[in-house]
């Protein structure tokens, strides 16, 4: 019985997915083993490795304003869990939360090398498996609030950290955020030191019971059903009671995904990752609400979303659906491929990146930043990640 709603689903799911995006990413598109678009891939990327740096969802830039100086510097945060091939609560499977995922830290210099975070004061017996992350600027060497979507193993969460640039190689926990709202929270998009929007990209989760979770959360995402959403979240900044204020953003997004907000706060993008969109919104800055303007389609599955320094929207994803699907089955021996694209405040989209996934896989995230060009893509079942910079 169990197989037959299974192949019933496929079925009507291919069937439905096919009619409405024709052939844009149930089949496979030639691309090129690896294309990047401001020199030769092979002498201007470089991939940043270590043991255990693996399977990388986000990536994020931490600005550090030195005040003696009046320089800024923007290091990299990335969220890595290689337990990914065995717990994915999005995609599946759920067979063994245990071994926790890990934070790195990357500097801007271009001989550094990965520097694992070390969790302090995180409760015992707590899983870690992170998502997204956001993180507020650090001015005059003050500690900067960290938050980490983490797939636990009862439910999703979010932990709040803190780092400080004194000694960056440590986030202190502060404490948990749960929440009935926190559905299937996925990307966070900060608007204060303790305020943020967060996506839900399923209403149906595999964390349903009784075989539900096998099914259901299937037929949200292949029958591309409107029922994500963004919701803006205000934290009691001190206190330990933590959600102060809870509004729905955005709704009806099928499989809502990276959420990102640009430099001047106003204008949020959210990827729905099975229609192959970038929603544009324009936002209130004093409630947070928020208002669609455009639509940008996209070649692939978007996943994260970062504006850059100077507006530009950097949007990273999978092109093809069922190689994504193969890889998280058998991450060690399958390839997805991977697509980054700039989508300009005209809404013209240009590729940064592409590969077939023979030399980066599954991208998950393309992260760039506007003063050097230099572009960092990770990848969800992809080994380090890579540093693209510029031909001089
Ligand atoms: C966006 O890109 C298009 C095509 O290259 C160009 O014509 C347009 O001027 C660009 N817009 C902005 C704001 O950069």
């Amino acid at each position: 019985m169990k197989s037959f709603a299974w192949v019933a689903v496929l079925f009507l799911s291919i069937f439905v997915f096919s009619r409405r995006r024709p052939g844009s990413y149930l089949f496979k598109r030639d691309s090129p083993a690896f294309f990047y678009l401001h020199g030769d891939a092979e002498s201007q990327c470089e991939r940043k490795s270590a043991p255990d740096l693996k399977f990388c969802e986000d990536a994020a830039f931490w600005e550090i304003h030195e005040e003696a100086t009046g320089s800024t510097r923007s290091d990299i945060i990335i969220s890595c869990d290689p337990g990914r091939g065995e717990w994915n609560t999005v995609m599946g499977p759920l067979r063994d939360p245990g071994p926790h995922g890990v934070l790195w830290l990357l500097s801007a210099e271009k001989d550094a090398v990965p520097q694992r975070i070390l969790k302090e004061n995180y409760p015992p017996n707590h899983d870690f498996h992170p998502l997204g992350i956001a993180i507020w600027p650090s001015r005059g060497n003050s500690p900067s609030n960290l938050f980490v979507v983490n797939h636990a193993r009862k439910r999703s969460v979010i932990e709040q950290f803190i780092i400080s640039p004194k000694n960056p190689g440590v986030a202190t926990h502060v404490r948990t955020i749960s929440s009935a709202y926190l559905v299937s929270p996925n990307s966070i998009a900060l608007t204060s030191p303790s305020s943020f929007y967060v996506s839900n990209d399923h209403l149906m989760t595999r964390r349903l019971p009784g075989g539900l979770g096998n099914v259901l959360p299937l037929l949200e995402t292949f029958l591309t059903l409107p029922l994500g959403w963004v919701s803006h979240i205000s934290l009691d900044p001190a206190a330990h009671t933590p959600i102060l204020e809870h509004k729905f953003a955005a709704f009806g997004i099928p499989f809502a995904n990276g959420v990102s907000i640009s430099p001047s706060g106003s204008e949020i993008a959210i990827a729905s990752s099975t229609t192959s969109e970038v929603r544009i919104y324009s936002r209130d800055p004093i409630t947070n609400a928020l208002t669609r303007t455009h639509t940008v389609p996209v070649p692939f599955c978007p996943d994260n979303l970062d504006y850059d320094a100077a507006g530009t929207l950097i949007a990273s994803g999978h092109p093809h659906f069922p190689s994504l699907i193969k890889v998280k089955n058998d991450p060690a021996n399958t390839k997805s491929p991977s697509w980054v694209v700039a989508i300009n405040q005209t809404h013209n989209v240009e590729t940064l990146f592409q590969s077939d996934g023979t030399y980066f896989s599954s991208s998950a995230t393309g992260l760039r930043d506007a003063t050097t060009g230099a572009l960092v893509v990770s990848g969800l079942y992809e080994s380090g990640v890579l540093v693209c910079r510029p031909a001089p």
